[in-house]
């Protein structure tokens, strides 16, 4: 019975925007991080317990995040070490987040993407580092989505081709590490669950409030961005995928949005460009940046 189950192809059970602002983890208060808030952001925290409800109900095998703030210049990076902990900081807000975090990689799916991606002609490497300090945007979208910390990952680093090649020829780069991901979840067997690790519009306040967690300080730095969100996340809830990405380089250009990093498009590639409506589990802004958490639950 074991056997012909694990024959079975593996399949992406669920797609979710998980944005990684580490105001999100500051304000819980969880015992992993080192400060102490009065709370703060509790829109954006209350979106994340619809997801972890879903994680609860969806019980995958491994979740794979890919996160805009693992940069790495040559290729695309997957962590490749079974077992790391250490401390993670934010090296712009050392004051919000110093997290202690304990985590299980899921190597042989780590290792499997790796080689989808060499055979689709994408420089690629397994990270192999056994005190590499997973970065801050990797562990916050995870202790969102799944504090318990008990399901294997796979973390993805942002190569940030965007930001050195054209839009166009970047984003066809994400799209067939996309397909890749794909690929080897389905070789694998296992039921996985995709994580992209971005805000939508960018700009964001260059001071902080003497109470960071005052939310009457609290608003979008710029209505041309909150436009952009509002637009996007629309598109997003009527399935309207492959024409977002028609505009994908002017939504990059006019909101500066995080997506540039790659972790959106490589998402929507995997799951082929989703034409059923995705989910809003909420949506608020973190030092004026755009943040909507958001599902596309796949078909059963
Ligand atoms: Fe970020």
């Amino acid at each position: 019975m074991e056997a012909q189950f694990m024959s079975q192809e593996g399949k992406i059970l669920a797609g979710f925007v998980a944005p990684h602002p580490p105001h999100l983890v500051y304000g819980e208060n969880p015992p992993q991080n080192e400060p102490v808030s009065e709370g703060g952001w509790e829109v954006l925290r209350w979106a994340y317990e619809k997801v972890r409800a879903s994680i609860e109900e969806l019980k995958p095998d491994v979740l794979l995040v890919h996160s805009p703030h693992w940069i790495t210049k040559v290729g695309h990076h997957f962590l490749g070490v079974r077992h790391l902990t250490g401390k993670s900081v934010d090296p712009v807000f050392p004051n919000l987040f110093r997290y202690n975090f304990d985590l299980q990689v899921d190597v042989v799916l780590a290792e499997a993407c790796c080689a989808e991606a060499q055979a689709a002609g994408l420089v690629s490497q397994l990270m192999r580092n056994p005190n590499f300090r997973v970065d801050y945007g990797t562990i916050t979208t995870l202790h969102m989505v799944r504090p318990q910390w008990d399901i294997p990952i796979v973390g993805i680093s942002a190569n940030n081709s965007p930001y050195m090649l054209r839009l166009d020829e970047s984003v066809e780069q994400m799209e067939r590490l996309g397909i890749a991901t794909r690929d080897a979840i389905r070789k694998s067997g296992k039921r996985a669950v995709l994580l992209a690790s971005n805000s939508f519009s960018h700009h964001h306040f260059r001071v902080e409030p003497d109470i960071p967690e005052d939310m009457s300080k609290e608003h979008p730095q710029n209505y041309r961005g909150y436009k952009w969100d509002v637009k996007v996340i629309e598109m997003m809830r009527q399935g309207k995928i492959r024409e977002l990405m028609e505009i994908f380089p002017q939504w990059v250009e006019e909101s500066y949005s995080e997506t540039k990093a790659g972790s959106f498009p490589w998402m929507m590639a995997a799951m082929d460009y989703p034409s059923y409506a995705a989910q809003l589990h909420g949506y608020g802004t973190v030092i004026g940046t755009g943040n909507a958490v958001m599902e596309w639950r796949a078909a059963a």
